[in-house]
């Protein structure tokens, strides 16, 4: 029931998944068994999130086959000089021969490391270590520096992207070089689940406003990963695959686009331990 999407290098991702960020550790096994019963199949995490080694407990312990599954984890930020390390463990703590989807979690310019980190992810990939390839809070600046230095085009540039904060222009740049756009943050952490267009068109429907907001991340093309810790909201959140809006109403959401970033400003953000 869920959508998959084709990635640039043929390799195929639901394009509905369940992240993880502020899971708790010591929960992250239960929330993410949760989610894989509900039926979720692609699962985002990070080794900045310090849970990947629950999420890799859950996976064990679902018996679903490796095959049906697609994880995404990311380099942190303060490992970007050594991302060959940090992909080992990052595959360690999952438990996992190999990982679908890794990604350079920020770009931190002030560091100047995301082309050695690309580099490194280009072998990695060349190894047969992960499927995909890609980044994360990559600004067009960012992303024009990496394809004209490097070979491996990213299939995904994971960046902040709900009804109030679109970043219409980088989505159409990614586009533009058939990189993949993925919406985090897809509900605005809940924020926009309280506006007026929203809560309208859900009555309509006879849905909830996240179901509406992530039916218009999956008729926009995005790929989403909405998080929650609740049982209930895994099933609504993953229900949101079975429902359409029309183009006008998926116009009525995109018109509420109003440069509301919740997140860190990525020209900006330099931050080590994510
Ligand atoms: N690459 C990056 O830098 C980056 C940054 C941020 C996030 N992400 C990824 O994106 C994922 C999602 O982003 P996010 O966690 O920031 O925000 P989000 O998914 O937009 O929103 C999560 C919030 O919405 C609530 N919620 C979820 N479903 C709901 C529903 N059906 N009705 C009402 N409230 C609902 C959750 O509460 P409960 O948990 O209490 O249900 C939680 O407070 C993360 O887990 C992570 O994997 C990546």
């Amino acid at each position: 029931m869920v959508p998959y999407l084709k990635l640039n290098n043929g390799v195929t991702i639901p394009q509905l998944g369940f992240g993880v960020f502020q899971v708790p550790p010591e929960q992250t096994q239960a929330v993410v068994e949760d989610a894989l019963e509900a039926g979720y199949r692609h699962i985002d995490t990070a080794a900045g999130y310090g849970n990947e080694a629950g999420v890799g407990a859950a996976i064990a312990a679902s018996g679903i086959s490796r095959e049906e599954l697609f994880v995404t984890t990311k380099l942190r930020n303060g490992e970007q000089g050594t991302a060959a390390e940090a992909f080992e463990a990052s595959r360690q703590a999952l438990g996992l021969d190999f990982i679908d989807l890794y990604l350079i979690h920020w770009p931190v310019p002030s560091q100047g490391l995301f082309l050695d980190a690309w580099r490194a992810l280009e072998k990695i990939y060349a190894g047969g270590g992960v499927r995909a390839i890609g980044v994360s809070n990559f600004l067009q600046d960012h992303l024009d520096t990496l394809l004209a230095e490097t070979t491996v085009v990213p299939a995904v540039n994971q960046i902040e992207l709900h009804p109030t904060f679109q970043q219409a222009a980088l989505s159409a740049g990614c586009r533009g070089h058939g990189i993949a756009v993925e919406a985090y943050s897809p509900l605005g952490r809940g924020s926009d689940l309280n506006v007026v267009a929203v809560t309208t068109l859900a009555t309509k429907h006879a849905v909830t406003p996240a179901q509406i907001v992530l039916a218009w991340h999956l008729g926009a093309g995005n790929i989403a990963i909405p998080k929650t810790m609740h049982r209930h909201r895994m099933d609504e959140n993953l229900a949101a695959a079975d429902i359409t809006i029309s183009r006008d109403e998926i116009d009525t959401i995109t018109a509420l686009d109003s440069n509301a970033r919740i997140g860190a400003d990525p020209a900006k953000a330099a931050f080590t331990q994510m």
